[in-house]
């Protein structure tokens, strides 16, 4: 890779600010003073710096960020750190290469973390350098590579940084708090890389989603890595490329504290990130736990993603969402069937069931868990395809998600003297089918492909929501039972069984197995959203046919 322009700007830039100061490498017996702001490495063409890192107030950690070794304002995102759990003290702490060979960081001159240390049969280490892509490195006498920070990323993957069986790439806990989060990125037993929420339970794997297409995996290796140019690639077939693919930028590859996994790249003039890719465009709802417990999260096209607390439930952490709610209200643990059930429409809370049964009534079904100790609320929809009434019970309100195709109504267990302000009991609202503001969404131009597939199957989307008008039409006299039934049929496939933590999305049983493979299953999921969403709605309030074919062209934001 040559040079890029920028670095060389930098380059410029470090000498001036810095004159001779920046350091080039750390040799053995020295070391980089918290206190002293110079004591930072600079590599080569000074792309990069490593060095004390502030995260809070007299909190620092040993950290690597793009370009100028001072950072104002908060301008530098860390792309590596040492010791993300627990800063060191603003006095008295070193990263110390020791006259012995061993790499340490010492907090307030006490306590003692090796990040390298010398085992028996190793050479010793004889200076630490920084690389122009951002690789902390150790080296011996002899230039051999005793150590290097790639291989023990943070949150942060940097092109050329290869993610291997056994790194683990882990988010970190907000945005100002770096230690390690619930979210992590790495090759799972079956060879594939994934994305897996670790909360309170057992570990779930949310990332591939179950409407992408399936992953091929290779006998040996497992491996993956972004180029400077801006393609991602993995032995497990998966790949992507950067909406700006093609030009050399600074590019960093994090998995957020919501548990997105985004490319970011570096505008070099103005010093801003911008999101040039992300795993869960347009469908962050899915990310498992994403707004916490007992709360509901809405994926709106124009504002965006928000989270909101269950009905009398209030926040618990009011800047960090994945603490999620807390209940406002006393439910003693006498279990008492006296208790109240507030509904929320449009509402799926994915997981966490206990049982399900079919063809009951719903006076059964809300008895059912008023009697169970630990059912905090109950699913009750209505089988279009066998007439009858499921019921089921949850323990847990996790995974709240508003879908307005969602046709179950859910009743949320409450203290019956509480009394709701309206706010709290504020209706969940269907999207308007006719609205829509594309200008909001984020500046992300995908790289054309598969287009044809995807207009194939927008043909047989706008064919279906067709049939679907024609039924409704039809059913104010005469009726054709099978296209009802298709109606129902694909609501049923949206919404699954209720399984192994996913269950809203099934995609896969809806289209035509033709199109197998050859279209991008998340465009599908929203496409399918729409066409629902707007079968359901009150005559006067659907969509044209001509509006329908519009919106899904909106939604093709391919071009
Ligand atoms: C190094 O070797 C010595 C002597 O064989 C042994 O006592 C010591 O435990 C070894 N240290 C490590 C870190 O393996
Ligand atoms: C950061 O998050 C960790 C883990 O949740 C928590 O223990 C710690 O107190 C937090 N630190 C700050 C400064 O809030
Ligand atoms: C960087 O930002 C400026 C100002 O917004 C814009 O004009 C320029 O095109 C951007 N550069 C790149 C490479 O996107
Ligand atoms: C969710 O909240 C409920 C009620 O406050 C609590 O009993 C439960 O343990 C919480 N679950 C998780 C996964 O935090
Ligand atoms: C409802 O709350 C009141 C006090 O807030 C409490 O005395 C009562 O036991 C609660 N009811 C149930 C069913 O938990
Ligand atoms: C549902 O239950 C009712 C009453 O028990 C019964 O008559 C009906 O056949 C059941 N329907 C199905 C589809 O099982
Ligand atoms: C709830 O509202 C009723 C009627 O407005 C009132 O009598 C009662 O005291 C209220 N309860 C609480 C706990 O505020
Ligand atoms: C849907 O949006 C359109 C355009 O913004 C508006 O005219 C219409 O009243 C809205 N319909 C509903 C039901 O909100
Ligand atoms: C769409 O978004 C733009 C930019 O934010 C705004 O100016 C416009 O009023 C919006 N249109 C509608 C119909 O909401």
């Amino acid at each position: 890779m040559s040079p890029p322009i920028f670095a060389l700007l930098f380059f410029t830039l470090v000498h001036l600010r810095l004159g001779s100061s920046a350091l080039v490498s750390l040799t053995r017996g020295s070391f980089l003073s918290v206190e002293r702001p110079s004591d930072v490495l600079v590599s080569p063409t000074g792309s990069f710096s490593a060095g004390f890192f502030p995260v809070g107030e007299n909190a620092f950690t040993f950290a690597i960020w793009h370009g100028v070794p001072v950072c104002s304002g908060g301008s530098c995102v860390p792309v590596w750190m040492v010791s993300r759990g627990s800063p060191v003290n603003g006095e008295r702490s070193r990263l110390s290469l020791t006259e012995r060979g061993n790499l340490i960081l010492t907090d307030a001159g006490k306590f003692i973390f090796p990040v390298w240390s010398l085992s028996n049969g190793s050479s010793k280490a004889a200076k630490l350098q920084l690389s122009d892509t951002g690789n902390l490195v150790l080296v011996d006498e002899g230039g051999e590579t005793l150590w290097q920070s790639f291989d023990f990323p943070t949150d942060t993957l940097l092109p050329a940084q290869i993610i291997q069986r056994g790194t683990r790439v882990i988010s970190s806990r907000s945005r100002y708090n770096y230690s390690e989060g619930s979210y992590s990125l790495h090759f799972s037993d079956d060879e594939v890389l994934r994305l897996i929420y670790n909360g309170p339970t057992l570990p779930v794997s949310y990332w591939p989603p179950p409407w992408l297409p399936g992953r091929f995996t290779s006998k040996s290796s497992r491996s993956a890595v972004l180029d400077s140019l801006g393609h991602f690639l993995s032995t497990d077939t998966f790949e992507f490329f950067s909406s700006d693919y093609g030009t050399i930028l600074p590019r960093r590859l994090t998995l957020d504290p919501d548990g997105n996994l985004r490319l970011y790249s570096l505008n070099t003039s103005t010093r801003k990130w911008s999101v040039t890719w992300d795993a869960f465009s347009g469908m962050s709802c899915f990310i498992f736990g994403v707004c916490g417990n007992n709360s509901i999260c809405s994926y709106d096209r124009t504002f965006g993603r928000t989270c909101s607390c269950v009905p009398g439930y209030e926040r618990v952490d009011p800047s960090d969402w994945s603490y999620g709610c807390k209940p406002t209200f006393q439910l003693s643990h006498e279990c008492s069937r006296d208790v109240g059930f507030v509904k929320v429409p449009y509402v799926d809370f994915y997981g966490n069931d206990y049982s399900s049964t079919s063809n009951i009534t719903f006076k059964n079904c809300q008895s059912m868990c008023a009697g169970l100790c630990s059912c905090r609320g109950f699913q009750y929809t209505f089988d279009n395809g066998n007439g009858i009434y499921n019921c089921y019970l949850k323990t847990e309100l996790f995974n709240g998600n508003n879908l307005p195709s969602f046709s179950g109504e859910f009743f949320i267990k409450v203290n019956k003297s509480v009394n709701f302000t309206k706010d709290q009991l504020q209706k969940r609202t269907r999207y308007n089918c006719t609205g829509g503001n594309k200008s909001e969404e984020l500046d992300r131009k995908y790289r054309q492909e598969r287009s044809s597939a995807v207009i194939r199957f927008m043909l047989w989307l706008a064919v279906a929501v067709a049939g679907i008008e024609t039924v409704i039409v039809s059913l104010e006299g005469g009726g054709d039972v099978r296209h009802v039934r298709l109606v129902s049929w694909v609501q049923q496939k949206m919404r699954g069984p209720m399984e192994s933590g996913w269950g809203s999305v099934r995609v896969e049983g809806i289209v035509d197995p033709t199109l197998m493979g050859n279209y991008d299953k998340r465009k599908m999921e929203a496409l399918i959203h729409v066409a629902l969403r707007c079968v359901e709605v009150d005559r006067e309030m659907r969509p044209t046919m001509k509006e329908v074919v519009e919106m899904l062209l909106s939604y093709d934001d391919l071009s």
